[in-house]
């Protein structure tokens, strides 16, 4: 299955539909909305630049957070406009909604090169329902449509899917972005026969939410290395004792048949043999929504495989730390999903971080390849500032998780196949 892409299709003079992901993480400052990491901005600057080339009127649409149908202010793209302008050092219009005789107006005065971003495209309820009319409604603003949105890949929304059904009526070709390429390539075919030994590093807070994807990556990694809480489900799997670590206490069966797996497949499959542990109190000291806050307290490494009654695990230990450095620094491929441990909080990210410089080293000094599956993984690595040195980070973080299981993406599937 090979779909277009921007590299086959005819742009010049065209006015271009472009999905785009630029659901950025965004906080209140002195009464305005300020945005707090661009690099799914960024990430969609190669084909921005590209059609610009071409001379393509450049129609964006995007969402922000989870408005329900409703104008929510707090979720305007208009910041994301100026950052945006900021970036391709080009006026870049902004029309506060996404149909209307306004949207109509302005396109019809775009100069080939200009671009325009649309308001949320989720102020409409019709986005997310995929209503037919509304993705019509879409498509009659362009000739061409792309989809470079491959964060929002795997919600089958009118703009990230229904739209393409409408281009492709008129006649319009429906292509990847650069971007959107860029992801299939290292998440698909360079996963497809990754060079051995191919190490997958899995973390994060549930097996449930992994589970798929183990079961799919058992099938091509040589070892896999398990960290963050759904480490303790594993752990409990085994008979071990996890305190009061967050478990599935339901989904032992999950990881037991996970490990069988492992087993039958001759996939090393490691899990944490120590953990820094601390005790979990409620203090009297309320959240935003009124809840009160817990704070950890006593951290201390703890190096039995089981874990005290009153403590939680939140990372991994030392000596496991140690463990996976040393199998990463051997690793050809690797993938990366998921934190070791609690690494907004700066007592438990070492681990995160030592596994991140491991991985850094290994791209770095024996031109292993690096993929970064997305999400809190991301976010880590940036924080760090290695993030420029891995090979490929995804700027998915659901829409990676699900590709990694095998799924079909309606965003990728409504693309034209050549
Ligand atoms: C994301 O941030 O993962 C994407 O933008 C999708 O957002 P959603 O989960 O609200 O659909």
């Amino acid at each position: 299955m090979t779909k277009r892409t921007v590299n086959e299709m005819d742009l010049s003079g065209k006015r271009v539909f472009m999905r785009v992901d630029y659901n950025v993480p965004m906080a209140e400052q002195d009464g305005s909305m300020v945005i707090n990491d661009s690099t799914r901005i960024e990430a969609t600057l190669p084909t921005l630049e590209f059609l610009m080339e071409k001379g393509a009127k450049i129609i964006l649409a995007a969402h922000l957070g989870r408005p329900k149908g409703k104008n929510e202010p707090s979720m305007s793209l208009r910041p994301v406009a100026s950052k945006l302008a900021d970036m391709v050092g080009r006026p870049v219009a902004f029309i506060d909604d996404c149909l209307g005789e306004k949207v109509e107006k302005t396109i019809e005065i775009l100069q080939p090169g200009d671009i325009l971003l649309l308001e949320n495209v989720r102020f409409y309820a019709e986005e997310e329902a995929n209503d037919d009319e509304f993705s019509r409604k879409l498509a009659n603003l362009a000739d061409c449509y792309i989809n470079d949105a491959f964060g929002a890949a795997h919600r089958a929304h009118a703009s990230t899917a229904g739209i393409a059904k409408y281009i492709a009526e008129k006649g319009g070709q429906c292509g990847a972005g650069l971007l959107m390429q860029k992801e299939l390539q290292f998440l698909g075919t360079e996963l497809a026969e990754p060079e051995s030994p191919f190490v997958v590093i899995l973390g994060g807070a549930k097996v449930s939410d992994k589970i798929k994807v183990i079961d799919q990556l058992l099938e091509k990694a040589d070892t896999i290395l398990i960290g963050g809480a759904m480490a303790y489900t594993f752990k409990l799997s085994q008979g071990l004792k996890v305190g009061k670590s967050l478990v599935e206490p339901d989904k032992t069966d999950l990881a037991t048949k996970a490990l069988k797996k492992a087993e039958e497949k001759g996939v090393q499959f490691l899990i944490p043999t120590d953990n820094i542990i601390a005790i979990p109190v409620i203090t009297e000291k309320l959240n935003k929504k009124g809840k009160p806050i817990m704070e950890f307290q006593s951290p201390r490494t703890n190096s039995e495989e089981n874990i005290p009654d009153d403590a939680e695990g939140v990372d991994i230990g030392p000596d496991t730390v140690a463990r996976y450095k040393k199998i990463i620094s051997e690793a050809k491929t690797i993938l990366c999903n998921g934190p070791m441990g609690i690494f907004e909080d700066p007592r438990f990210s070492n681990g995160t971080f030592e596994v991140a410089k491991a991985v850094v080293e290994a791209t770095q000094k024996h031109g292993a390849k690096s993929i970064i599956g997305g999400g809190d993984s991301v976010k880590a690595l940036n924080q760090s500032g290695l993030g420029d040195q891995v090979t490929f980070m995804s700027t998915g973080g659901g829409a990676s998780l699900e590709f990694l299981e095998g799924k079909d993406l309606p965003g990728i599937m409504a693309l034209d196949e050549i």
